[in-house]
C-alpha cells in the first residue's frame, strides 16, 4: 500500500483540474448533492502528535491441513508512549523485539490486535479506510534498506513524483519542478531525476528515499533503521540531514534502531523494548546517564564506546532471546536477567515513574518498588 497520498498545497492545489476525481463529482452534482469527502476528525492542537495506548499486535501462527491458528506471536504487547511535535522518539532493542511492528501498526499499515493510536488527539483506529488514507498523507515511513526500497525500473523522478502524479497533485513541468526541489532539499542535484537507482550509492539512495517521504509534506515520519545499512561516515550525513529537515519543516520522528550510539545522537527521548514490551523510557540524556533497567544496562555495556580509554563495567547477558511465541511468565527478561528474583518469574513487573511530562523516566522492573500500574 502506498503511503503517499494527496495534499492540496499552494501550487499543487491549483493543478487539480479537468478529468480528475473532483471534476467528475461536479458533473454528477447537477442532480444530487455532491458526496461528502470523508474528512478525519478535527485535530486537537493541545494533544501529543502521536499517542499509543496499550498497543498490541499478535501474528497468528497457522498449522495443520486446515491452517488453523495454533499460536500467536506477541510481536507488540501493551506498548504505550507519546511523541510530541518536533520530537525525535528513539525505539531501541535487539532484533525481533517488535520495533518495526510498532512502526507499521502505528501507521495502520497492519491492523492492531488491540489498544489505541491517537494522531493529534484523534482516535486513528476508529478512522474509516478513506479517512486513514486522507490522514496518512501526514505520516510517512523511511525504510532500512536503500537498495530494495527503490524500484530499479523507475527513474528517480518517477519514484519521488509517483504520489504527486497518481493523486493529481502535479504533472508535467510542475511535477518536474517539484521533484527537483525535493532532490535539492535532500542534497542531490535536480538533474538526477532522469537517472535510475543503480547509478547511486547507498547514502544517495537513502536521500532519495527521504525525498520520496517528504513529497506530501508530512508531519510525522517513522524512520525504520534508516542508517543501519550505511557506512559509518555516511550515517552521520544522513542523520544530520534528518535533523536539518526536522528543524526546517517541524517534523517529528519515530526513530527505530538497534544502535545505541545512533539513538543517543539523534533522539530526544528513548524507549527500550524487549520481547514486544517496553522496559524503560526516558529523555536521552537521563537514560544514558542513569540507566535503570537491567536490560538497558546490558545493552549499554554491549555497546561499543568510541573512546578506547573509557573503562566500562560490562554486563554480559546469558541465554538466548526467548521466542515471542511463548514469552516467559512474569518479567519476560527474567530468564536472562543477572538480578532476577523469585517474584520476577511469576509476577509482571510494575511501572515505576519518576519525573513528569517529557522529562518522565519510566521503568518496568521489580527492583524499583511497587510503582503504579497503568
Ligand atoms: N507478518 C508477520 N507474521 C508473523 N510474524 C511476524 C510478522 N512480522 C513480524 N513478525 C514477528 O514479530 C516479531 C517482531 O518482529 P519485528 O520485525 O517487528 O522486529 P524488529 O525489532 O523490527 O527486528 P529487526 O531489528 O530484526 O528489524 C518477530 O518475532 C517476527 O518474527
Ligand atoms: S523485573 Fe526482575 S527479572 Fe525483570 S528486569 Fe527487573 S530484576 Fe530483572
Ligand atoms: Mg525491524
Amino acid at each position: 500500500m502506498s503511503l503517499l497520498l494527496p495534499r492540496p498545497l499552494g501550487e499543487r492545489a491549483g493543478v487539480r483540474g479537468e478529468g480528475n476525481e473532483e471534476s467528475i463529482m461536479a458533473t454528477d452534482s447537477m442532480t444530487q448533492p455532491p458526496p461528502v469527502r470523508p474528512q478525519p476528525p478535527t485535530p486537537n492542537p493541545q494533544s501529543p502528535l502521536i499517542e499509543l495506548r496499550n498497543l498490541k499486535k499478535y501474528f497468528p501462527v497457522r498449522s495443520g491441513v486446515f491452517s488453523r491458528v495454533s499460536a500467536w506471536v506477541k510481536a507488540v504487547d501493551e506498548v504505550s508512549f507519546i511523541i510530541q511535535p518536533r520530537e525525535t522518539f528513539g525505539l531501541v532493542g535487539e532484533s525481533g523485539c517488535g520495533k518495526t511492528t510498532v512502526g507499521r501498526t502505528l501507521l495502520r499499515l497492519i491492523e492492531p490486535t488491540g489498544g489505541e493510536v491517537f494522531f493529534q488527539g484523534r482516535d486513528f483506529c476508529q478512522f474509516s479506510a478513506a479517512q486513514v488514507r486522507q490522514a496518512r498523507q501526514q505520516m510517512q515511513m523511511i525504510f532500512q534498506d536503500p537498495y530494495s526500497s527503490l524500484n530499479p525500473r523507475m527513474t528517480i523522478g518517477a519514484i519521488i513524483g509517483e504520489a504527486l502524479k497518481v493523486h493529481g497533485l502535479a504533472r508535467g513541468e510542475a511535477l518536474d519542478r517539484q521533484v527537483g526541489v525535493l532532490l535539492e532539499r535532500v542534497g542531490l542535484a535536480a538533474t538526477y531525476r532522469s537517472r535510475y537507482p543503480h547509478e547511486f550509492s547507498g547514502g544517495q539512495r537513502q536521500r532519495i528515499g527521504i525525498a520520496r517521504a517528504l513529497a506530501l509534506e508530512p508531519q510525522f515520519i517513522v524512520c525504520d533503521e534508516p542508517v543501519s545499512a550505511l557506512d559509518v561516515s555516511i550515517q552521520a550525513q544522513i542523520l544530520n540531514l534528518l535533523q536539518d529537515l526536522q528543524n526546517d519543516l517541524g517534523l517529528s520522528y519515530l526513530f527505530i534502531s538497534h544502535d545505541l550510539n545512533v539513538v543517543e545522537y539523534i533522539a530526544d527521548r528513548v524507549a527500550v523494548m524487549y520481547l514486544g514490551k517496553l522496559v524503560e523510557v526516558a529523555p536521552v540524556d537521563e537514560l544514558f546517564r542513569n540507566p535503570q533497567h537491567p536490560y538497558t544496562l546490558a545493552l549499554m555495556s554491549a555497546n561499543p564506546v568510541p573512546d578506547p580509554t573509557v573503562q566500562t563495567q560490562r554486563t554480559v547477558l546469558t541465554g538466548d532471546v526467548p521466542s515471542p511465541l511463548n514469552p516467559p511468565s512474569g518479567c519476560a527478561f527474567h530468564t536472562r536477567c543477572p538480578q532476577a528474583m523469585e517474584r520476577c518469574k511469576t509476577t509482571p513487573p510494575p511501572l515505576v515513574r519518576s519525573g513528569q511530562g517529557t522529562a518522565e523516566h519510566s521503568v518496568w522492573c521489580h527492583l524499583y518498588g511497587e510503582g503504579t500500574d497503568e
